[in-house]
């Protein structure tokens, strides 16, 4: 299997950029394992309309409940039936300006993975954190995966919160190290070899040395996956 070129649209692109997107990355036969484009959530279902065979519909976020009183939110359920096979929860974005705690986190997951969606959770450390690393991504995985056995739908996306849209990337080495950590302490605590795919500030310029490293299953793209172009670059630098 390929390794992992995600995509997260963020409150970006509009529905007329789903197709030319679409017909763009067809053209390019050769990348297609692997690939997941995750978009707002009203726009799953004309994304993996389009998208059918070529790439997977990922959502960037839904709620923990099946149903309810929760007004303007989405269930796991709905962006499945949308037509998405992956979420991804937890992003740095939702737990700093939504104030996502872990706990919440921990039940969206739950959420997506009740009704057979895959996971791309996010978990990273902020600037004045850098030091402390450990510690912070320790808690965030031991809280987020809490009551988790089966890791077959997860993979975590390790996202540095200072490398994510600043254009700064963290080194090779520190992502080696970083991701040896997350896979040593999944091993540890899961007994699971979990896949951890990188992103922050991953370009076409950066992602063939990112991709190259053994212990990085992917990356996850924020800006550079806004066009067509640039995604099928870092998809073939793989
Ligand atoms: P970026 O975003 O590639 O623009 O840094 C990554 C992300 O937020 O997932």
């Amino acid at each position: 299997m390929n390794k992992i070129i995600a995509a997260n649209w963020k409150m970006n692109n509009d529905f007329s950029d789903i197709k030319p997107f679409v017909k763009f990355i067809k053209k390019n036969q050769k990348i297609k394992d692997g690939l997941v484009v995750c978009v707002p959530s009203v726009m799953i279902k004309t994304f993996s309309d389009a998208a059918k065979g070529v790439v997977k519909t990922g959502a960037e976020n839904c709620h923990f409940a099946e149903s309810g009183a929760f007004t303007g939110e989405v269930s796991a359920k709905m962006i499945k039936n949308a037509g998405a096979s992956y979420s991804i929860i937890g992003h740095s974005e939702r737990r700093q300006l939504f104030n996502e705690t872990n706990e919440m986190l921990n039940k969206k997951l739950k959420a997506c993975l009740n009704v057979g969606l895959n996971v791309i959770f996010c978990v990273g450390e902020k600037l004045e954190e850098k030091t402390k690393y450990k510690s912070v991504l320790k808690k965030q995985i031991l809280e987020g995966f809490d009551g988790i056995t089966d890791f077959s739908n997860i993979v975590i996306a390790y996202e540095p919160v200072w490398a994510i849209g600043t254009g700064e990337v963290a080194t090779t080495q520190d992502i080696s190290k970083v991701h040896g950590f997350i896979k040593k302490l999944c091993e540890e605590i899961y007994n699971v070899d979990v896949k951890v795919l990188y992103g922050g500030s991953v370009k076409p310029a950066n992602s063939a040395e990112i991709l190259a490293l053994a212990e990085v299953d992917g990356v996850l793209i924020g800006g550079a996956s806004l066009k067509a172009e640039d995604y099928v670059a870092i998809a073939q630098s793989r």
